[in-house]
């Protein structure tokens, strides 16, 4: 994308004095940015605080209640304009102050199927808070309501999932990364079950199933979370601790040992962890995601309960977004790398403190890999290889590549190992302090960055060519190299057996899961099915219980129509809704002309996973809805 066309797409709205009725809460926000994904009009009124009042009907599968919206609006400003999606909007009112409650005109606008709908209600001039009575739709793609046989117990659970623009089909909302508000919530949940959002929490189930939380730092719509269920809680350390299915909890506990020290590890580097605890909850096998930044309670997947702490770095990540995402956050869903590729090079800025260079040059490798194979996909010339996005009209979910995430990491390496590590290092630290709570957009960290530090050395920014990194297609030249001497000998490993060494020969005993991921990988393309058999014979892995092992060995199963492994796999995508696993192994099965394979377990498994998950395998499968 041009820069300077860039520049026009947003304004700046500079809010003096009696702009906005100043609210002793929160700062008022000095700039907003057009979202093209809401509908918003912050700058006439701005949502600053939200009370939900919302009861669980897991009969029904919906979410009923009241969102109350404390606003501050510019003088004058008729309307206030929320995001919706699907919500069944009941009745509403507005009030002056916060107590008694008047019917109040509102009109709910055409459903675009992206967007949703607006829903704009009219104020009076005193107006400062908006009452909407309502229901979540059946099937609201932001909730997933599961019957106790997908939990790991004999209770029923409820998750969601807001990011990038789903928390509009929960809540009315408004749904734009660039608004904050604090919340409170009071919730009701079928007895014996207990409820956490991202905000203070419980640690044990109350009697009577009303749970109350109060999130008192500001936060955008996208962070908005819930989950209900069989849940236990079990403390890691002073302020960290972990919540899941009382079958799951020990399993959890010691995976997750190290998380205090990653925390420890992240306030070294880039500053205070600001918001008070940080706790995981990890959700049934549906969850859609991996993790998911919910901030004091990041969401994850029991995918990376592997035994061996193997797959904590995903943990890492969802921590490290407590600075990059939550406290500076992409201003639209244009600026997502800004959330994604920073985490990742804070991910491995943790993991390296954590377990040493060689480690995280591992996983710096992975994610080279994973970025080659991304711009091979997307097409290397393509608009969406671009770090800047232009997502203006489409699904933010399109976004969603390894462009932000690796490419977004390659670049911030490129400008470290250009400026040295001290000077970035300071850099990171001063931009996370400075900005903290506020939104950025792309231009605008151009500009910190330049005038922060590329001024100061003048030789980096001839160097690191910023344009072709942010607005240009592909992989620039110069990449930084990730340097793993632990997988060099993977490689040999590969190379000796090609030419004929045994599997058992191979010098195997001291690998982690990532060697292996990285010995899959670089296997020659169609060995055979006997040659599958006999990897699998000497290494188990269609056995394997490491699910990224897992994943890229069924991926490779199918290719090579390797079908002793078929059972697992139908195993597998019946039990794990996890979309990055799912995705690569239904294309694989109709890129083979497996495609009635393909169809058949979809049936099977479509009713276990999350909306999210559902809309992206409907649409690679062509599934009839
Ligand atoms: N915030 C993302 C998940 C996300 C992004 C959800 C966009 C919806 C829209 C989260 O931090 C993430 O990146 N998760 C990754 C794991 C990570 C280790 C790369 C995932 O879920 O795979
Ligand atoms: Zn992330």
């Amino acid at each position: 994308m041009n820069p300077s066309h860039f520049l026009l797409r947003f304004y700046l709205l500079f809010v003096i004095g009696s702009g906005l009725l100043a609210c002793d809460k929160a700062p008022v926000q000095e700039s907003i940015v057009d979202d093209p994904h809401s509908y918003a009009r912050p700058e006439e009124a701005r949502v600053q605080h939200l009370s939900l009042d919302l009861s669980v009907d897991f009969d029904k599968g919906v979410l009923a209640g009241t969102a109350t919206l404390e606003l501050a609006r510019a003088q004058g400003a008729k309307q206030v304009i929320l995001d919706t999606r699907g919500l069944d909007i009941q009745q509403v009112w507005i009030s002056n102050d916060g107590q008694a409650m008047i019917p109040a005109t509102h009109r709910l606008g055409p459903t675009d199927s992206i967007m949703g709908a607006t829903l704009a209600v009219e104020l009076s001039p005193n107006t400062r808070f908006v009452r909407i009575a309502y229901a979540t739709e059946p099937g609201a793609e932001a909730l997933q309501f599961l019957p106790p046989a997908l939990t790991s117990g004999s209770q029923p659970f409820l998750l969601t999932q807001s990011q990038a623009i789903l928390a509009r089909t929960w809540i009315p909302i408004q749904d734009s990364p660039g608004i904050r508000f604090t919340y409170d919530a009071k919730v009701r949940v079928p007895k014996g079950l207990m409820a956490l959002m991202s905000a203070e929490n419980p640690v044990a189930r109350r009697e009577d199933g009303v749970y109350t939380f109060k999130m008192s730092q500001p936060v955008p719509a996208y962070l908005l979370a819930l989950a209900v269920g069989d849940i236990e809680f079990a403390p890691l350390g002073p302020r960290s601790g972990v919540y899941a299915e009382p079958s799951v909890l020990e399993a959890a506990k010691y995976e997750l040992a190290e998380v205090e020290e990653m925390i420890d590890i992240a306030e070294a580097l880039y500053g205070p962890y600001r918001w008070e605890r940080y706790d995981v909850i990890i959700l049934p096998p549906s969850f859609p995601f991996g993790g998911m930044e919910n901030p004091r309670l990041t969401f994850a997947t029991p995918t990376i309960l592997a035994g061996d702490r193997s797959l904590v770095s995903l943990i890492a990540h969802e921590l490290a977004h407590s600075w990059s995402g939550n406290l500076v956050t992409n201003a639209t869903w244009n600026d997502f790398w800004l959330n994604e590729g920073f985490t990742v090079y804070f991910e491995y800025r943790i993991m390296e403190g954590l377990k040493g260079r060689g480690y995280s040059e591992m996983l710096a490798h992975l994610s080279y890999q994973d970025l080659l194979e991304e711009v091979a996909d997307i097409g290397p010339d393509h608009a969406d290889t671009h770090l800047a996005l232009q997502l203006e009209g489409r699904n933010p979910d399109d976004g969603m590549t390894s462009i932000a995430y690796d490419k977004g990491y390659y670049f911030l390496r490129r400008i470290e190992e250009t400026v040295g590590r001290e000077a970035f290092d300071a850099f990171l630290r001063s931009y996370f302090d400075r900005y903290a709570f506020k939104t950025m957009t792309t231009t605008g960290f151009l500009q910190i960055l330049d005038q922060e530090l590329l001024q100061k050395h003048p030789e980096a920014a001839e160097t690191v060519q910023i344009d072709a990194w942010v607005y240009g297609p592909g992989i620039p030249d110069q990449a930084p190299v990730a340097q793993s001497t632990r997988f060099d000998l993977v490689e040999d490993a590969v190379a000796a057996w090609i030419v004929g060494v045994s599997p058992t020969d191979l010098k195997t005993e001291e690998w982690s899961s990532h060697e292996w991921i990285h010995f899959i990988r670089s296997l020659p393309d169609s060995i055979g099915t006997e040659k599958m058999a006999a990897l699998d014979a000497a290494f188990a892995f269609t056995r394997s219980t490491n699910s990224e092992v897992q994943a890229r060995w069924y991926a490779r199963a199918i290719r090579e129509q390797y079908t002793e492994a078929y059972p697992a796999i139908r195993r597998f995508l019946t039990r794990v809704g996890r979309r990055k696993f799912l995705t690569p192994l239904y294309r694989a099965l109709i890129e083979t002309g497996q495609r009635d394979l393909a169809l058949d377990i979809y049936r099977e498994a479509r009713s276990h996973y999350h909306p999210i998950s559902v809309q992206s395998i409907d649409e690679l499968l062509d599934w009839p809805v």
